[in-house]
């Protein structure tokens, strides 16, 4: 309304003062709304963009999320099935895709999300050259190689969410099981996010202490059993998810603006995240293998991996599940 309020002197209008931040998210399904949600709870950003193939779903996730404008930070929110929407996207999240049913394996999703990455990640990069790509869809670690080689972009602005979540779920069970905050247990799963993650027990900490010298030191043999069940019950959680609820959405909607924070906020923090893997930690071989390994995220994407001393056993079950990955991804012919 003009003359609403009486315009301080030579105030420039905001959007040509700052640079605005700006994350699209593809896919408006249970994942993506997740991401756009926490997203908007944590003042990530300052334009939201949506993209999804149903326009009424995406009108209706929209709206829905305007609504809370009262009880959130403001963010200008937009969506289209029409990629236009997602210019200048600094970050851009892609959830689109197909999803496990009870009982099948992520790389059973293959075939189906490759064919639609043809569709969405040229679009992507068209409209925002410059930005970032972190792929959520599964199987993401073969996913996050296809959008790299459908991108064009270098590979430290494509990042998979990887293990990021199975960190997370194996440091609430190790948390759970020692009672205490799972942010002071410091647990790294690496490697394929799925049936052959690799879980870095010589790694784990909790308050500073390394808890596998803790536990030969007290003699207490029985506790590596947990740890092992620990981990097999953190490959087991999407699984039993998916039985109880049909979908998992909200952990990885937390782990995806966690990565979206570091990122963005140019946090150099060390996340296990799904990156070019080729050459490191012994991973050889002809194809170019994503796969999670401690990443230091920041402005500019993945600045870094970090050389964590893996013990033979960790890094054999390293190369095993790199070898998983390519078998699968041998198969794409990209
Ligand atoms: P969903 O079925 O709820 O949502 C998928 C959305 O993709 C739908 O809204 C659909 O309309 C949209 N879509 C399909 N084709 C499209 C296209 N060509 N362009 C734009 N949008 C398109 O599925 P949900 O539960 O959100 O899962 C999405 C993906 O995320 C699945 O592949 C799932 O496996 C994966 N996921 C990955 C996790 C991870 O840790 N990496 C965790 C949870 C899910
Ligand atoms: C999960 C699956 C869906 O880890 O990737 O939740």
């Amino acid at each position: 309304v003009p003359g609403f309020f009486k315009p301080i002197q030579n105030a420039a209008p905001s959007s040509s003062t700052s640079r605005n931040t700006k994350i699209s998210v593809v896919g408006a399904g249970n994942v993506g709304m997740a991401i756009a949600q926490t997203i908007l709870t944590q003042d990530l950003v300052d334009e939201l963009a949506l993209v999804d193939a149903k326009p009424d779903k995406l009108r209706g996730e929209m709206l829905d999320l305007q609504h809370a404008a009262a009880f959130l930070p403001r963010t200008k929110i937009l969506a289209s099935v029409d990629y236009s929407a997602t210019v200048g996207s600094d970050l851009c999240i892609v959830t689109a895709g197909a999803r496990q049913i009870a009982g099948e394996s992520r790389l059973n999703l293959l075939q189906r999300n490759v064919a639609l990455f043809r569709d969405i990640i040229p679009p992507l990069v068209k409209y925002s050259p410059d930005c970032i790509l972190m792929i959520v869809s599964n199987p993401v670690d073969v996913l996050t190689y296809v959008a790299w080689k459908l991108s064009g972009l270098p590979p430290n602005r494509v990042v998979g969410s990887g293990t990021n979540l199975d960190s997370s779920r194996f440091r609430f069970l190790i948390a759970d099981h020692l009672d205490v905050n799972a942010q002071e247990v410091q647990a790294c799963i690496i490697g394929e996010h799925g049936d052959s993650s690799v879980a870095l027990w010589s790694s784990i900490s909790v308050g500073g202490v390394p808890i596998l010298s803790f536990l030969e030191k007290q003699q207490i043999a029985y506790e590596k059993e947990t740890l092992e069940k620990i981990h097999k019950a953190v490959v087991d959680s999407a699984y039993e998810v998916i039985s109880l609820k049909g979908y998992t959405s909200w952990a990885i909607g937390y782990s995806a603006a966690n990565l979206a924070r570091s990122i963005l906020r140019d946090q150099r923090k060390i996340h296990p995240v799904s990156v070019l893997a080729k050459g490191l930690y012994g991973i050889q071989g002809g194809d170019d293998v994503f796969l999670s390994l401690p990443a230091v995220l920041g402005r500019a994407g993945v600045l870094g991996v970090t050389d964590v001393h893996l013990t033979d056993e960790e890094a054999r079950r390293l190369r095993e599940s790199a070898r998983t990955i390519s078998e699968v991804q041998s198969q794409l012919g990209i």
